[in-house]
């Protein structure tokens, strides 16, 4: 039978028994002859070629290529022309695209990168320094200035609105790669971003600036709103929308608290979702957005974008001691640079789950958190004694209520109140949020799931939410205690008698050479040297592809002004 006049034979099909024979040539059928001409351009060369390809490898070329009719296909087995769909072949299609899928989504980051981002330069509006009109400061951190401006053109002052300019140093870069990357993948986490650029370089003038320019959200940033007094309730109108029916009290406080949490969770998860991890979550990092009544997330300047490998962390810059995890890191290497964007991306699933990152971010919300229902921990000093107190207690929050409990005052004992309401299911999340173990902590996504947030239905928790707390809290297990638990075992699985091998033999076997004799313990030594040099590749690789990209590639992207 002659190949199909698609082109393609379905030769290649697995399980396929093929015989491909050459016949003596039979006059050409006139579909054919048709396409003769467009043959003999191609010239002898490229048809023998094709031929000689198809006779190799059993696979079938256009008529255009090889002369239809010259090969033939003939199977022992009935013939399939259509795509063989087999159990282990879906299985293998759905793992692939899980995994494409997977935080911090390598498809999607495929698609921003190629395809977003590009179209987003085209249709940007575009800025230079003299199209502000400077007002008052705002803020000064140690990289940059920050300050209230409007437009200079009057017109386009009013179209626009007030904005925020950022006049930051060499960070800069990071923070408009990092708000660029947010108005494309979760715009409403974020301060509306309006546009970034690289000031063209005074001679002899200094350092080169970076602007950043955002809209202006608000005058409070929930650290200004939680100085005072009347928190909650001075955010209850704006968040909302008026004053609850109900009288002043525990449970009032705490709706408002929720919604506050509940806004703040949602915006993190935007991040987290996108791969970005924000390393300075504070109340001072939180702005009220009038225009949309949330809690919106700025400063993205200690960010990482671990889609894309950028973990950057300047040399000397600290993170907020009051509120950073006890980890203090988030992945293991700590330089600007990252392997090339396509490698970075495609491995960063698996770099994500290694490191869950995100849950350095949970860990300072859990501290606002706690600090929203504790009005005693809000100043600067108590956080910082609270601090103190668990670490003593090991960052365990149980162990630090016992510690304060017995002894509280009415403020402290106010926020264990609050916390202990619908039978302490807010203390629940408070406490999976606050951990020692990155591993252990909630992520944003499943947070936002919590019972916490569906009190109404929680007076008696139905079946379904009952099973979804449950879920939630069993995959909040820490997966490296079962590592250990099964290499112990391995361990001991070795030498029962004497109780399993001790650090200093597990060493030894590391370094010996398979001995006869002891079937187990060799097994066991290769497989502990198979481990070894995985892992060596593995680091030799990334330090490889590190050291080929010292230079802080993204900042190219920056525009400069013109
Ligand atoms: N989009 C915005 N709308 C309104 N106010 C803003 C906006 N962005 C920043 N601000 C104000 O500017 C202050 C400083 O901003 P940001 O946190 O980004 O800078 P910073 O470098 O950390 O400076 P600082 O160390 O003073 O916090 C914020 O605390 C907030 O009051
Ligand atoms: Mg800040």
């Amino acid at each position: 039978m002659a190949a199909s006049g698609l082109g393609l034979a379905t030769s290649f099909l697995p399980g396929h028994d093929t015989l491909l024979r050459r016949r003596r040539r039979r006059p050409a059928s006139p579909a054919a002859a048709s396409f003769r001409p467009v043959t003999a351009e191609l010239g002898g060369v490229a048809t023998e070629l094709g031929r000689q390809l198809v006779e190799a490898v059993g696979v079938g070329l256009p008529c255009t290529v090889m002369q239809c009719g010259d090969v033939i296909y003939r199977s022992t087995l009935p013939r399939n022309d259509g795509l063989t769909i087999t159990a282990p072949g879906v299985a293998l299609a759905l793992a692939a695209a899980s995994y494409l899928w997977a935080t911090p989504g390598v498809a999607p980051g495929f698609f921003d990168m190629f395809v977003l981002a590009f179209a987003e330069r085209l249709f940007r509006p575009t800025f230079r320094k003299d199209d502000f009109v400077l007002g008052k400061k705002l803020g000064e951190g140690a990289f940059g200035v920050v300050y209230k401006a409007s437009l200079a053109n009057p017109e386009a002052a009013e179209k626009q609105g007030d904005v925020v300019v950022k006049k930051a140093t060499e960070y800069g870069a990071v923070e408009i790669w990092m708000n660029e990357r947010v108005r494309r993948a979760c715009a409403s986490s974020c301060a509306d971003f309006l546009y970034g650029f690289r000031e063209s370089k005074v001679k002899g003038k200094g350092a080169e600036e970076y602007w950043i320019i955002w809209r202006f959200e608000g005058e409070d940033t929930l650290y200004d709103l939680m100085q005072s007094k009347e928190f909650p309730y001075n955010v209850e109108t704006k968040i909302l929308g008026g004053v609850q029916n109900l009288p002043k009290g525990i449970g009032r406080e705490n709706k408002i608290i929720q919604t506050v949490m509940r806004q703040l969770l949602f915006a993190l998860d935007g991040l987290h979702s996108t791969g970005i991890v924000h390393r300075d979550i504070k109340p001072q990092n939180v702005i009220f957005s009038e225009g949309s009544r949330t809690f919106k997330i700025i400063d993205l300047g200690a960010a990482a974008d671990l889609r894309v490998g950028i973990n950057y962390i300047p040399k000397e810059f600290l993170l907020d001691p009051r509120y950073a995890a006890p980890e203090q890191y988030i992945m293991s290497t700590q330089t600007p640079s990252a392997p090339s964007v396509p490698v970075a991306t495609t491995l960063s699933p698996v770099l994500w789950q290694l490191n869950l990152p995100d849950r350095f971010d949970i860990y300072s919300l859990g501290l606002i958190f706690l600090q929203m229902a504790f009005p005693s921990l809000r100043t600067d000093s108590s956080l910082i004694q609270f601090n103190r107190q668990l670490k003593r207690c090991n960052y365990d929050l149980e162990a630090w209520r016992n510690l304060v409990e017995p002894r509280a005052t009415a403020e402290l004992r106010r926020g264990f109140d609050i916390m202990d309401l619908d039978d302490g299911i807010g203390w629940e999340l408070l406490t999976s949020m606050v951990r020692y173990k990155a591993r252990q902590r909630i992520s944003a996504e499943a947070a936002l799931a919590h019972p916490y947030f569906n009190r109404e239905g929680l007076l008696g928790l139905s079946v379904m939410q009952n099973v979804r707390l449950q879920l939630f809290r069993a995959t909040q297990k820490d997966y490296s205690e079962a590592a250990r638990w099964v290499v112990g075992l391995m361990a001991r699985s070795g030498t029962e008698d004497v109780g399993g091998f001790t650090e200093a033999q597990l060493q030894e076997l590391r370094e010996i050479k398979p001995k006869k004799g002891s079937a187990q313990r060799n097994v066991l030594a290769s497989l502990l040297r198979v481990q070894r040099k995985i892992v060596r590749t593995i680091n030799e690789s990334m330090d490889d592809l590190t050291s080929q990209r010292k230079s802080i590639w993204w900042s190219r992207w920056i525009p400069r002004e013109e």
